[in-house]
């Protein structure tokens, strides 16, 4: 089906109540919602935005466009968590009702202050002539939402329209903002701006690393200090792919290294993508009620088919990860919380059904587990001794890049990571993903996959230890 400009800029409340009813229950009937991920209820879920733990509850919000699986007027949507496990949908977080946001409330971030959550946001306007116009906009929740008038209007001289996704932070009774750009040599930057109050702020200019053409644009930055290191994600749009790896339409990657706050200048090691696997893009980090550094993505992307486009939704979360840096190297582990989540463990060669969580000590080698088995349908980790692979190309129906012909080397249905040696695999099962943890959190592969009603057989055929634990639905 192809959506019409008019259809894609519908606004939520012009749509009669029986069309959202059957949409409903058009997505309701699909096979493959998930059980324990944070998923749009219709339409189409994009980037996190706005996370953050505020008066015991964790705040989420995602990109949201209600009414299919495109890229339209995009909202808020708000759930809360006490536990990062079980979520409760707030509704609609923001809305596009302003002329600054006329086009879409877009991506931003929320920090918590006494009395209220302060969110910066990207207000996407458009003229008659479709020519945009991007606002930088702050706004105050406490139960309601405040919209304040815009910060920062258009694209600082020296950059194109392409302005967007603020990540706010408070140090030191200062407020700050870093922000994706493109250059208008077309290459990506991100920006810095401050503030004394969060009402009056200044661009300080680009926050300067070693990456002077890396992309087009960078999307949905942020920073943050972690043991000791300062961390920078950034999502680079056109890299071209080089072997194994960026593989993937755009990356999402990190760069680790020493910032210095006066002059704004980032030393950092290469970039490095934060998931080896098919479908994770614009992360967004918070601080945790314990003080730790929590990550959740977008597992999808844009310019990409999925099969529940069909079925009128598309995408979901991942699963959150604690971030640390440890050894010079960023790690990422699964939120212990998911613990919770586990039934009585149980043989691997038992039916592990869709929704488990996996833990594999394989022994030293190469191996081979299949998870989620059905006839010929498959999706396989396994081990060379050099690259642990994940191999989706037998798992079912199939995502698909929208650009074909973009770059040779883009898409695929096979990632490989490079690993000396494999001591765990820790998989979470949901049913349509799998997110898969490699050695206490060196790396981390997601993809989704979209098999039949009976993929639920593991087969591991090596000596090591491999358990299994159902999980539970969330929602
Ligand atoms: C990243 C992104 C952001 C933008 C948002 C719009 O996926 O393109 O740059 O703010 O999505 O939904």
């Amino acid at each position: 089906q192809a959506w019409s400009r008019e259809q894609r800029y519908t606004a939520l409340e012009q749509v009669p109540a029986d069309t959202l009813r059957e949409l409903q229950a058009q997505v309701a009937a699909s096979p493959w919602r998930q059980g324990y991920h944070v998923q749009p209820p219709t339409g189409l879920l994009n980037d996190p935005n706005g996370f953050c733990f505020w008066r015991g509850q964790y705040h989420l919000f995602y990109q949201w466009f209600p009414l299919g699986p495109v890229h339209g007027l995009k909202y808020w949507r708000h759930v809360t968590s006490p536990d990062l496990l079980h979520w409760e949908d707030l509704g609609v977080g923001i809305a596009p009702d302003t002329p600054y946001d006329s086009h879409g409330a877009y991506s931003g971030s929320a920090w918590p202050l006494e009395d209220e959550l302060l969110i910066a946001y990207t207000g996407n306007h458009r003229d008659a002539a479709w020519q945009r116009t991007p606002y930088q906009l702050t706004a105050h929740w406490n139960g309601t939402l405040h919209k304040d008038a815009p910060f920062l209007s258009g694209p600082p001289a020296g950059y194109t329209e392409h302005v967007r996704d603020p990540k706010l932070w408070a140090e030191e009774g200062e407020f700050f903002v870093v922000l994706g750009a493109q250059r208008e040599d077309e290459t990506g930057a991100a920006l810095v701006l401050r503030s004394p109050d969060a009402r009056e702020w200044s661009l300080v200019g680009e926050l300067h690393t070693g990456l002077r053409e890396f992309g087009y644009m960078w999307e949905c930055p942020d920073l943050f200090h972690l043991d000791g290191a300062d961390v920078l994600l950034i999502c680079p749009q056109g890299l071209p792919s080089q072997g194994e790896r960026w593989r993937n339409v755009y990356q999402s990657g990190y760069l680790l290294g020493q910032l210095d706050r006066e002059t704004w200048q980032l030393t950092h090691g290469d970039f490095a993508e934060l998931d080896g696997g098919f479908d994770f893009y614009a992360p967004q980090t918070t601080l945790g009620a314990g003080g730790e550094r929590l990550l959740v993505g977008w597992m999808g992307l844009p310019d990409m088919t999925y099969p529940t486009d069909t079925h009128g939704w598309a995408h979901c979360l991942t699963l959150p990860r604690v971030l640390s840096v440890e050894g010079g190297q960023l790690r990422q582990r699964p939120w212990p919380g998911l613990v919770a989540l586990r039934g009585e463990a149980q043989d691997a060669k038992a039916k592990a059904g869709e929704r488990f969580e996996l833990l594999l000590r394989p022994g030293a080698g190469p191996f081979s587990l299949d998870l989620r088995v059905d006839g010929p349908n498959y999706t396989r980790l396994s081990f060379d001794g050099e690259w642990l692979i994940f191999d989706r190309s037998h798992s079912g129906e199939l995502p698909e890049l929208d650009k074909a012909g973009l770059d040779g080397g883009k898409g695929g249905h096979i990632r490989r990571v490079a690993v000396h040696e494999v001591r765990e695999l820790r998989i979470f099962s949901d049913t349509s993903s799998l997110e898969v943890f490699v050695n206490d959190g060196e790396q981390v592969l997601s993809g989704r996959i979209f098999p039949g009603p009976d993929a639920a057989w593991v087969r591991w055929e090596g000596s090591g230890e491999c358990t299994v634990w159902p999980l539970g639905e969330t929602e």
